[in-house]
């Protein structure tokens, strides 16, 4: 029966890999399918499976789950050429990812949208968004405005060059009048897509059914978010976001599932929080604390190798996340990376011009105005990356857990205490 979704509750980062791939460990042979229904390559999830470091950018990290068959879902945007490095890096490695599908309806990224994303990012110069430079947002401008290539136009040659030029058209004149940069032709980027098309071709489903028959034949199938809450286009600190829509809603347009089928929905939150590329951060540390935690939580992004910013847990965010998520528990990750404090702050409302809000405000310039209201809990001291259950770790992290458990919205599911799919602790 069930549909779960995994996905972030903050900024990214967050570690939807190794619960996601925590969730295919405890149900061995049971995750049938492990879905991406969002975002591109510009995802990085890392997943520690005895001691050996994996990542994921495009494909989900369910590939590493045995028996479990990744899909690209209709809602991905889709750079084929990183795909297959992906597929052939995992496959060096023994890892089997030849059960991928790829929705029939999923959108390309070619280097016309690299190009155009790095390029307008110049352009913006202090309004950057500091992307990761992917063609994310260039791939879903065109998605929108309905000049994109999806991958069933790979194998109908006169569609596809239709599609192409339509998609050059204005580009050209940007790339060559406003940025000074030299054209794109349609035959290049014709040549990249026929370079990986016999290969592409085999994988290519409609999806949507494919899913829907699995869930109605009992099947799981496991949703894994890319990016987070508070990157979503539309429920995210906008415009410093990303283009699609992280969010479990987001699950129905980007997989063709209907809301009523989803029976879990895990948000992953770190037990501080991190945030990569420009945009307000209320609990941001600028001081000696966020570097220990940047250096010690090893915060340094897995696609782009940027440092983090770090700064303390944001319990207004956890329950913002909660709401618009209706999450039905989270999985909390990286309580081992508390363990040098005395105190650690936690953030449990704001003050807005002289105001306590206990919700994520309103507007866009409140968020920015946002000062964290913080409340001290006892630190406890210690490693607790050995840890198994609950009741071994020290009586301050209990606390520490039980306090965020209540500030949050939404029950713990487990908690992460090491990077390794071992080092976790099943509170339900
Ligand atoms: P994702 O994008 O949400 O999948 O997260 P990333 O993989 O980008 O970043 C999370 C990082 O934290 C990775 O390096 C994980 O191996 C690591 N990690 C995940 N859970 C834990 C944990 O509980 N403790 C520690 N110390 N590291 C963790
Ligand atoms: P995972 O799945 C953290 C951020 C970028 C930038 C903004 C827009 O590993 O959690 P984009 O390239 O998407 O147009 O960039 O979003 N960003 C992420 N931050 N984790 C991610 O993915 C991210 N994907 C995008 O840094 O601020
Ligand atoms: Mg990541």
């Amino acid at each position: 029966m069930p549909a779960i979704v995994v996905l972030g509750a903050q900024w990214g980062d967050e570690g939807k890999g190794k619960a996601t791939d925590l969730l295919g460990a405890d149900r061995a042979g049971v995750i049938d399918y492990c879905v991406r229904y969002q975002g591109g390559n510009n995802a990085g999830h890392t997943i520690v499976v005895a001691g050996e470091k994996f990542a994921t950018h495009l494909l989900p990290s369910g590939v590493l789950t045995p028996g479990c068959t990744p899909v690209i879902g209709n809602g991905v945007v889709m750079d084929a050429r990183v795909l297959f490095e992906e597929i052939d890096g995992l496959e060096a490695r023994g890892v089997d990812a030849s059960r991928l599908l790829v929705s029939a309806n999923a959108h390309l990224i070619t280097s016309y949208h690299t190009a155009i994303d790095k390029v307008t990012e110049r352009f913006l110069g202090k309004n950057q968004i500091g992307t990761t430079g992917r063609g994310i947002g260039p791939a879903y401008a065109d998605k929108i405005n309905r000049i994109g290539v999806r991958v069933a136009d790979v194998f109908d040659e006169g569609i596809l060059a239709a599609k192409v030029e339509a998609a050059l058209e204005v580009k050209n004149h940007l790339l060559v009048k406003v940025y000074n940069r030299r054209a794109i032709s349609a035959e290049e980027i014709l040549e990249e897509i026929a370079e990986y098309a016999e290969r592409l071709e085999p994988m290519v489903v409609d999806s949507s059914l494919v899913l829907n028959q699995a869930l109605d034949e009992g099947q799981t199938v496991l949703f894994e978010g890319a990016q987070a809450t508070m990157l979503d286009v539309d429920h995210g600190t906008y415009p410093f976001v990303t283009s699609s829509n992280p969010i479990a809603g987001g699950v129905g347009p980007g997989a063709g599932i209907g809301p009523t089928r989803l029976d879990r929905i895990i948000g992953v939150v770190k037990a501080y929080t991190t945030r990569v590329g420009a945009g307000p951060f209320p609990t941001e540390l600028h001081d000696d604390d966020g570097e220990q935690l940047r250096q010690v939580g090893a915060e340094f992004g897995t696609t782009t190798g940027r440092p983090r910013r770090c700064g303390w847990y944001d319990a207004v965010i956890a329950r913002y996340a909660a709401r618009v998520n209706g999450l039905t528990e989270f999985f909390l990750t990286k309580l081992d990376v508390l363990g040098a404090w005395e105190e650690i702050p936690v953030c449990v409302a704001y003050e807005i011009d002289g105001r306590r809000h206990d919700e994520m405000p309103m507007t866009q310039t409140e968020f920015h105005h946002a000062q964290p209201v913080y409340e001290l809990l006892p630190g406890w001291r210690s490693d607790i990356s050995g840890c198994r259950s609950f009741e071994e770790l020290p009586a301050n992290a209990q606390a520490y857990v039980r306090r965020l458990e209540e500030l949050s919205g939404a029950p713990f599911w487990g908690i992460g205490v090491g990077p390794g799919r071992e080092e976790s602790i099943r509170l339900r």
